[in-house]
């Protein structure tokens, strides 16, 4: 079944990106040091790398199930919050994944965003969800926890985060969940 390109949740709109988000992606979270010093992608240096983004999600959305997502506050329309989404490796198998912009923080939108990807997941046929986080990162770690993902062990030397170290490969600690039987 194919992701719808809305979802809401509670206090949450989560849409699939469009072009026209370039901008927004870029000011609110992907430009910002801060915000996305524990990704595994590079902070994006002008709004040309957000677009090229938005290009490999348009053809991932089209390659599999469902892709990433932005994350808006239905309260305050149009203010965008983050991102999230999933990502197939195979038709049962994803990853998943949230970074939010720095005045989104400590209000519980991660754990609402990751409960409706684990949702999204469940009814896109995936049966096994994983995520990764950098071994130092408690509030992602607690995140993952309190939405039912178990940890599966530490990586060690498994995932180079370019923000915070270029070049080198960090520990991270792994968790999955699994769906079905
Ligand atoms: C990490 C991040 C996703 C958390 O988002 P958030 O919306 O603030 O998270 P939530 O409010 O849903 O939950 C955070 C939880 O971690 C807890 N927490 C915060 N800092 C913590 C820390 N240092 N150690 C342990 N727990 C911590 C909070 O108390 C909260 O738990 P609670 O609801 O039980 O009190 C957000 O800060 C972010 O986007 N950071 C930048 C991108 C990023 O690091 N993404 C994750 C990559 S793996």
């Amino acid at each position: 079944m194919k992701g719808p390109r809305r979802l809401e949740t509670e206090r949450l709109l989560l849409r699939r990106p469009i072009v026209s988000d370039a901008q927004a992606i870029f000011e609110r979270y992907a430009g910002d040091p801060v915000a996305t010093r524990y990704m595994s992608w590079a902070t994006h240096r002008t709004v040309a790398d957000t677009y090229a983004f938005l290009t490999w999600s348009e053809a991932d959305w089209e390659l599999w199930p469902a892709g990433s997502y932005l994350i808006f506050s239905r309260e305050t329309e149009g203010l965008l919050l983050g991102g999230t989404g999933l990502a197939f490796r195979t038709p049962v198998s994803a990853v998943t994944g949230y970074v939010l912009a720095q005045d989104a923080w400590g209000q519980g939108f991660a754990t609402e965003s990751l409960r409706a990807m684990v949702e999204l997941a469940r009814r896109t046929g995936v049966k096994r969800l994983e995520a990764v986080c950098h071994a130092e990162h408690r509030a992602s770690a607690h995140v993952l926890e309190k939405c039912g993902f178990r940890c599966e062990g530490t990586w060690h030397a498994h995932t180079e985060f370019p923000n915070l170290s270029p070049g080198v490969r960090a520990d991270v600690l792994s968790y999955f969940m699994r769906f079905g039987a």
